[in-house]
């Protein structure tokens, strides 16, 4: 039996031994449990002992990595081997992030030279309309960015916006990403054409929303501004040409590579507009922080790997014990976005059914992930996490130190990020709500209706990240944490992480149904597609 086959049978009888454990007896057990599932990486630490593993079965995960070539496999990444075999490219996003001097090579070609180029184009750019030497058409100091991307060319930079942005920002950033117009109606509303920079972002400048919106913005431009209105126009594109071809003028076209895929693209020009409304040093600070978990990523042995160890964990819920859904809670309202980034990262990377080679994989693949922002994800779905029927793991990340705002309330935050943490892993078992119903009084009839409806099983395991604060520095390391581990994770499903053919069909049936709701001939469709067509047409 090869290497790895044996590791993924280890990993089966793991986790049918695993299955009916109490994750608290297991302190008991494993002294030493608190340090072995603890981490530090750049900045950020990581709590896994409320995983329902057991050391040897971190040991069992560990050869499983091992097995799967992840060491190998992550030095190829940073070689910038082309690791997306599909599209026949690198994926280097690393290099975007790295010091000056890092000497990147994008499959034999250096890159590292123009990507310093590019940095220092963008922080000119950022500086020069931030200090009022680049105005507008009219001669006015651009006070509000409108940034137009989807998917990739808008989730990070959403993220970082909100995570980091000031209270009272010099430069107010809005995003639209939807072709549904009322998300552009929304960001245009209150703005005033003459103070405002619209930066489209798109890695292929072919991207459907992304141009239906571009248009619009243009137009509302050139409708206050005339022609002049182009100087207001910014892009940042993998396809320079057609960018330019658009109307932006080619000396406001900011440049990527096709070895920066859309979903790990933040740390190229896609942050531009990040980098106007918060100054280029808090985008430089960013890289930093990535970069130092990159560094940890390349050099920490795989039992101290941070996002070697958060892959495992998140593998051992999915493939040891065949839970297919994730939640993950930023008890800090900056981070209520995260949840969605993720759900891009992981499930557009990993949601594959066929390995690198093509074969039908052999294990099941990416979770779902769903979740918001605690405590108000408490008051909407967390029932479920407690007493439903599903185990559903989470990530829960905490911000110890607020960034405003009263401190008596940042306590409470804190409070409740720990106790959901401990509510999940504990539970409450039947004589405990039986004695506290009995102290109360309550007569037996009604005691015995109630234990069962207030009785929480527990073993509900979460991952705890845990941010002294959020500082561009933390919230680097924390996308780059996640970026590798979603990288980890596909590499021992033998998947590739790096493309995403399953969003193209949609895409080609949309523009035929579009030709058909403009009047276009009819196309064979099932009796259903048909009859929304025709409600929709009427
Ligand atoms: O949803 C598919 C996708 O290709 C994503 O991978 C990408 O981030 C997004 O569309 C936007 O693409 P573009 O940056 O080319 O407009």
């Amino acid at each position: 039996m090869p290497e790895t086959d044996a590791a993924w049978a280890a990993l089966s009888e793991a986790g049918q031994a695993a299955a009916a454990r109490r994750i608290a007896d297991l302190f008991a057990a494993e002294p030493d449990r608190l340090a072995r599932f603890g981490l530090t990486a750049a900045g950020l630490e990581i709590d896994l002992s409320k995983q329902t593993w057991s050391r040897a079965d971190l040991d069992v995960l560990t050869a499983l990595a091992r097995a799967s070539g992840v060491e190998a496999a992550r030095d190829r990444l940073f070689a910038g081997a082309v690791v997306n075999a599909s599209e026949g490219r690198p994926a280097l996003h690393m290099a975007l992030r790295a010091p000056d001097g890092a000497g990147f090579s994008a499959g034999g070609t250096p890159v590292s030279g123009e990507v310093e180029a590019s940095r220092a184009a963008m922080r000119a750019f950022a500086e020069a309309v931030r200090s009022g030497a680049r105005r507008g058409a009219t001669g006015k100091p651009f006070r509000a960015v409108v940034h137009i991307g989807i998917g990739g060319s808008d989730l990070g930079p959403r993220l970082i916006w909100e995570a980091l942005r000031p209270v009272d920002p010099q430069i107010e950033l809005r995003f639209a990403a939807n072709v549904d117009p009322a998300e552009l109606a929304l960001a245009l509303t209150g703005l005033d054409p003459a103070e405002t920079m619209v930066v489209t972002v798109s890695k292929t400048f072919t991207t459907q929303e992304t141009l239906t919106n571009a248009e619009t913005a243009r137009a509302w431009l050139r409708g206050a501004l005339g022609p002049a209105a182009d100087a207001h126009l910014v892009a940042v594109s993998a396809a320079p040409d057609k960018a330019q071809a658009f109307g932006v003028p080619a000396d406001q076209v900011f440049g990527f590579w096709d070895w920066v895929g859309g979903r790990y693209s933040i740390w190229s020009a896609v942050g531009l507009s990040c980098a106007v409304a918060l100054g280029y040093d808090v985008f430089a600070r960013m890289h930093a922080g990535a970069a130092a978990l990159d560094r940890h990523f390349r050099e920490a042995p795989l039992e101290r790997n941070a996002p070697v160890m958060l892959a495992l964990a998140h593998l051992f819920n999915r493939n040891g014990l065949g839970r297919p859904i994730r939640a993950v809670v930023p008890y800090a309202q900056r981070l209520r976005l995260f949840p969605a980034f993720l759900q891009q990262l992981e499930m557009e990377s990993n949601g594959k059914r066929v390995t690198a080679q093509g074969a039908p994989v052999a294990h099941a693949t990416a979770a779902s992930v769903f979740g918001d922002a605690g405590t108000n994800g408490q008051h909407a779905f967390f029932q479920l996490l407690h007493q439903g029927t599903d185990i559903i793991p989470v990530d829960i990340l905490a911000v110890r130190r607020g960034s405003e705002g009263d401190p008596a309330a940042q306590a409470k935050l804190l409070a409740n990020a720990v106790a959901q943490a401990e509510a999940l892993m504990v539970g409450r078992s039947a004589d405990d709500v039986r004695a506290e119903l009995e102290a109360a009084g309550r007569d037996a009839a009604e005691i015995e209706a109630l234990v069962p409806q207030r009785t929480f099983p527990g073993d509900r395991p979460t991952s705890f990240l845990l941010l002294e604060e959020l500082d561009p520095e933390r919230l680097g390391a924390l996308i780059a944490l996640y970026e590798h581990k979603t990288f980890v994770e596909g590499v021992i499903w033998g998947i590739n992480s790096f493309d995403q053919w399953g969003v193209e069909l949609g895409k080609t049936l949309a523009s035929r149904v579009l030709g058909e709701l403009q009047g276009g001939p009819a196309g064979a469709h099932d009796p259903s597609t048909a009859a929304l067509i025709a409600r929709l047409k009427a």
